[in-house]
């Protein structure tokens, strides 16, 4: 319970444990809080030396006891816990049914308990072993047997998942924070390994069973340390968590093999989708920009005309909504007041309601007719970031299912959204190592007391979050302008202490950005601003017009502005660095604006 205790700030909607007591393995699953739990274990306390938990954070299947972990095959006999997502668990799943497993729940991680119950023949180990070569997905999973009861056994691929040393009992877990105050002596386990936690101590073994040598580290954190997983601040581990956080967005989602997106419970079905004529979307902040990038992805791949609306300006224009109308809330929290109000506003009127959410159990995700999970993990900062790219992913994987569905797009198009989809994280990866060029950048423009972001098309949104992460925590007052629109007023703005940054990437209106950029350096004297593109690596042309590049990995143009906010992530937070501002608890903000 200490262990889960230690694990609240990473969020969840339920939690459980099994505990070897006596020859039995016995289950206890609480929703809501550990206090829930806790009580639980009061009035019937359990005994025993050995055990798993879990803290869940809803992906598939919402927040119930029966959907909380651990999850147990049809015996009782094997228990388990997981993080991740399981990406084959509908294919598993039928299989094990067809075999006549009987499954309680419509979680993805409970195939695991029942596979592993398929292949044990006496030897835990060797089910699991088994079962990894069946499994696809990203899991850290751990699983005990009632047989073997001093025995727990882990498996690590694609999540994390860490063995502590101690000196009279050892432990397994997915974050460290869960064990520094037993032990510092950690060993980080790596994907395909398996690992054995008994009274002989920690054992590793690679994915063919043959045992490996692990170095031991020795970890200084202290736990508040350790939740920032040694990062100085929540916001620099978030916006390096893309990779992974849009791993787990699209995780389960892009079916190569069938050529389509697979969105499991939308809460509306392909003939509802058929029948909208119109889609209005409401969101906040972070959140509307998102909403505007999924403006250009609905409309190019569904052609369904959509509307992006601030939430808090929404309801008191009268809107047009009729029961064709699908309105979309997008929301980090599920709980944004304005939002809220906004979508029930949508439901008054008889329009049909799809949820864009992180934090599935929340009064938003329980108000809409379908919720299409973000799985991004929980986001701590204020300031968003790893919401907002798997907000747009969410939207681009909504875009192409929509498009399929009224069947607007070709299967060699699909394919290519589903191509571009899985390399993603892989792009943000690689455009996070332009972080020290960006961090130059911030140190050169730190001092700055205006800033213009310009963009064009899909990217004149990723011009507008830009803007919003540098004001909301450095503080510096910044705009975010139509690229093509500055000829119209605003140029005469531009001085010398008013630095241009521009999304100037490979897309179809490059040559334009290009002209604009033009227009802000032809300027004479002190109107002459310095001017930073965001650019495709290759583009040598540019460096003509700009005076700083900084190149991100080229990409398709309805991906880029997952791509092409990395920087404008990193910029803000380097600013606010230098300026010793408090990222993490901006002054007069709140992670959640549960008020109108
Ligand atoms: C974004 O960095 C801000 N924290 C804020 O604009 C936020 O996006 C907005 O309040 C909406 O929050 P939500 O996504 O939880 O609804």
């Amino acid at each position: 319970m200490h262990g889960l205790r230690r694990l609240e700030y990473r969020g969840y909607d339920s939690a459980g444990l099994a505990i070897a007591d006596g020859g039995e393995l016995v289950l206890r699953r609480e929703v809501g809080k550990l206090n829930n739990l806790e009580e639980g274990l009061k009035r019937a306390p359990l005994t025993g030396n050995v055990g798993i938990g879990h803290t869940r954070w809803a992906t598939h299947g919402r927040p119930t006891a029966f959907n909380a972990h651990p999850h147990t095959d049809c015996s009782g006999q094997i228990v388990v816990v997981h993080n991740g997502i399981i990406e084959n668990y509908l294919d598993l799943k039928r299989e094990l049914s067809d075999a006549g497993h009987r499954f309680e729940s419509d979680t993805d991680t409970e195939v695991l308990a029942h596979l592993v119950e398929s292949l044990y023949a006496g030897d835990l180990f060797a089910a699991v072993l088994a079962a990894y070569r069946r499994i696809e997905g990203t899991f850290a999973t751990v699983f005990m047997h009632r047989d073997e009861p001093g025995k727990v056994v882990g498996l690590r691929h694609g999540a994390p998942l860490v063995a502590g040393l101690g000196s009279e009992e050892h432990f397994l877990a997915s974050d460290v924070t869960a064990i520094l105050d037993y032990t510092r002596q950690v060993v980080y386990l790596d994907d395909g390994e398996v690992v054995v936690v008994s009274k002989e101590g920690v054992r590793v073994f690679d994915h063919e069973g043959l045992p490996k040598v692990k170095e031991v580290h020795r970890i200084d954190w202290n736990p508040a340390a350790a939740e920032k997983a040694g990062y100085e601040h929540f916001m620099l581990k978030e916006i390096f968590e893309q990779p992974s956080s849009l791993t787990n967005t699209l995780g389960g989602r892009l079916d190569e093999r069938e050529g389509r997106v697979f969105l499991g419970d939308l809460g509306l079905s392909e003939a509802e989708l058929r029948s909208i004529d119109r889609i209005v979307i409401v969101a906040c902040g972070t959140a509307y920009y998102a909403g505007l990038v999924g403006k250009y992805m609905i409309e190019r791949l569904s052609r369904l005309p959509v509307e992006v609306d601030f939430a808090s300006e929404f309801r008191y224009r009268d809107p047009v909504i009729t029961d064709r109308t699908l309105a979309i809330a997008i929301s980090q929290s599920g709980e944004t007041a304005d939002t809220l109000a906004a979508l029930r506003e949508c439901r008054r009127l008889g329009a049909k309601t799809l949820g864009i959410i992180n934090a599935i159990g929340s009064t938003m995700s329980r108000e809409v007719d379908g919720v299409l999970s973000l799985q991004s993990g929980p986001e701590i900062s204020v300031a968003s970031t790893k919401a907002y790219t798997s907000m747009v992913a969410a939207l681009l994987l909504l875009a192409t299912h929509l498009g399929q569905v009224r069947e607007e797009l070709a299967d060699a198009v699909v394919a290519g959204l589903i191509n571009d989809m899985k390399r993603l994280p892989g792009l943000v990866k690689q455009t996070l190592e332009t972080a020290d060029e960006v961090q130059a950048l911030a140190e050169t423009f730190a001092l700055s007391q205006h800033f213009l972001f310009l963009g064009r098309g899909i990217n004149f949104p990723t011009a507008m979050e830009g803007a919003l992460k540098l004001k909301e925590i450095s503080y510096i007052h910044a705009e975010a302008y139509a690229a093509g629109e500055m000829k119209h007023g605003p140029i005469a703005l531009i001085n010398e202490a008013m630095p241009v940054l521009a999304l100037a990437t490979r897309s179809s209106t490059y040559d334009k950005v290009i002209s604009n950029l033009q227009e802000a350096k032809s300027r004479k004297g002190a109107a002459r601003g310095t001017v930073i593109a965001i650019a495709t690596e290759g583009d040598r042309a540019i460096t003509a017009h700009v005076d700083r590049v900084i190149y991100v990995p080229g990409c398709s143009e309805l991906v880029s502005p997952v791509i092409n906010v990395v920087p404008l992530q990193l910029l803000a937070y380097y600013t606010a660095r230098i300026l010793g501002k408090d990222i993490d608890q901006p002054r007069n903000l709140a992670k959640s604006v549960t008020v109108e």
